[in-house]
């Protein structure tokens, strides 16, 4: 079935509580492709908050933990997650290709495995402070395709990265191979002091070719979350009608 702008965004449920999470599914259930549920909500709420929304909204799930452990670990976690009934999990690609083949042995035919390949908070200073090659800080896009190498190699679904990388990704890997974009700043929400830095906005993302965009504060700090949702999906949509095919 042919995806809608709708289907392109997911939105992380970073908040603290149930209450506050409830209360965005309610507004939100039906305009977005998917609910992200990342380590603070699940830290405080655990398994719960998957049925929770698996009953408010058919939205997909995606359980973003960014396992990062020795093989046996991380397979052992990605197996107990398998058996949550989400559609995607994480795991991030800068432990080695055997971690990654551990996500998905261990995620099965039951979840889809994302490759985290570098976080959209790092650029080449925060890699040059990290002790990595000069050429990996000078280009962290080298740094996320060999990461994203790894991840195709080791069966994952897909890789998490910034927009900037999403069309050499699709280009490199294939069109299945998913490529999932957070650091998205639409052109009218732009926070100065964001710790998002290398950001893109949705048209770009779609341009580039992304599967997913992971779209947190632009919609949860807007003055009504609702019609933030719909100015992102028309701009997703028109830039889709735009998109040179893959
Ligand atoms: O749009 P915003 O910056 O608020 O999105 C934040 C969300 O994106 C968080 O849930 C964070 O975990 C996620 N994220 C991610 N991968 C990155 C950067 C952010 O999944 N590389």
């Amino acid at each position: 079935m042919k995806k809608s702008g709708k289907d392109y965004i997911v939105f992380p449920l970073d908040f603290p509580s149930m209450a506050e999470a409830k209360s965005h599914i309610r507004v939100l259930g039906d305009r977005v492709g998917m609910f992200k549920i990342g380590l603070e909500l699940f830290i405080h709420q655990g398994p719960a908050v998957i049925r929770m929304v698996r009953d408010m909204s058919p939205a997909g799930i995606f359980l973003d933990l960014k396992l990062h452990d020795i093989c046996a670990t991380v397979f052992r976690a990605m197996d107990r997650v398998a058996d949550l009934g989400v559609d995607l999990a994480t795991v991030h690609c800068s432990s080695s290709l055997d971690m990654l083949k551990s996500a998905v042995q261990g995620g099965g035919e039951k979840v889809g495995v994302l490759g985290v390949t570098l976080l959209t908070d790092n650029d080449g200073k925060t890699l040059s402070q990290g002790g990595f090659q000069e050429q990996f800080a000078a280009e962290p896009k080298k740094l996320v395709m060999l990461r994203a190498k790894m991840a195709r190699d080791a069966g994952c679904k897909g890789v998490v990265c910034s927009g900037w990388e999403a069309a050499a990704i699709k280009a490199g890997f294939g069109r299945d191979f998913l490529a999932v974009t957070p650091g998205i700043r639409p052109a009218w929400s732009l926070t100065p002091g964001d710790d998002q830095k290398r950001i893109t906005t949705p048209a770009k993302a779609i341009a580039q070719g992304s599967d997913l965009l992971v779209i947190g504060r632009p919609i949860r700090d807007a003055d009504d979350p609702a019609e933030a949702v719909r100015k992102v999906t028309d701009e997703i949509e028109t830039a889709l009608e735009n998109r040179v095919p893959l």
